[in-house]
């Protein structure tokens, strides 16, 4: 078993979305001794408050795969200037009932790719002050706002050769982060 396991949670659900390519690209860029699961959100219900002492299935399922990752990582588009609400339904789901987050602690790293030109500039800023609040602890630098033009994936869906070396940087900075806050 890798040393290192990642919980991957991925900000949108469309079939062809560009930041699961991100996502499946950066899992192949990791060494070996990090795996890179992506987890399910699409299920998840409308976070309601009522339902905190009878949370469902879905969100058992996600609280205890963030608990046992040893990091995380956020791929997020940008709608309208921030993330999208099916990320931060999640994250809420995973922050509560009141004293059982399961986020606190955890190193991350924050990257997303979008059609706009400040390539989720705004989504990470805002999703970062979120994570502070819940305690993660979120890599600064690097920052990596990826612009989706031509070239940057391949026709297999993978990480096109130019932009390669950029976000292997990325990851090359992530990877040491994870490895600095897990003992
Ligand atoms: C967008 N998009 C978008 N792009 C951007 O750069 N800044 C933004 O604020 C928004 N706002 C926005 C709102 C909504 C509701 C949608 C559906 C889309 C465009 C977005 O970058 C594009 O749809 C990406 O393809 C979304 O990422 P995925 O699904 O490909 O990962």
């Amino acid at each position: 078993m890798s040393q290192y396991q990642i919980a991957v949670i991925v900000g949108s659900l469309r079939q062809d979305s560009f930041n699961k390519k991100l996502a499946n690209g950066i899992a192949k860029l990791v060494p070996s001794e990090f795996s890179l699961k992506q987890v399910q959100i699409s299920d998840l219900p409308l976070y309601d408050q009522d339902d905190d002492a009878n949370q469902a299935d879905s969100v058992k399922r996600l609280k205890s795969e963030i608990s046992a990752a040893q990091g995380l990582l956020f791929v997020t588009p940008e709608y309208n200037r921030s993330m999208p609400g099916v990320l931060k339904n999640a994250i809420d789901h995973a922050s509560r009932p009141y004293g059982q987050s399961v986020w606190a602690g955890k190193p991350a790293g924050v990257i997303g790719a979008s059609i706009g030109s400040i390539g989720t500039a705004l989504a990470q800023q805002h999703l970062r002050n979120v994570l502070a609040y819940l305690d993660v602890a979120t890599m600064g630098q690097p920052e990596a706002f990826i612009h989706v033009r031509d070239g940057l994936f391949d026709a297999q869906g993978n990480i096109g050769p130019s932009s390669v070396p950029f976000i292997q940087n990325w990851v090359d900075h992530y990877v040491a982060w994870i490895k600095k806050h897990v003992q």
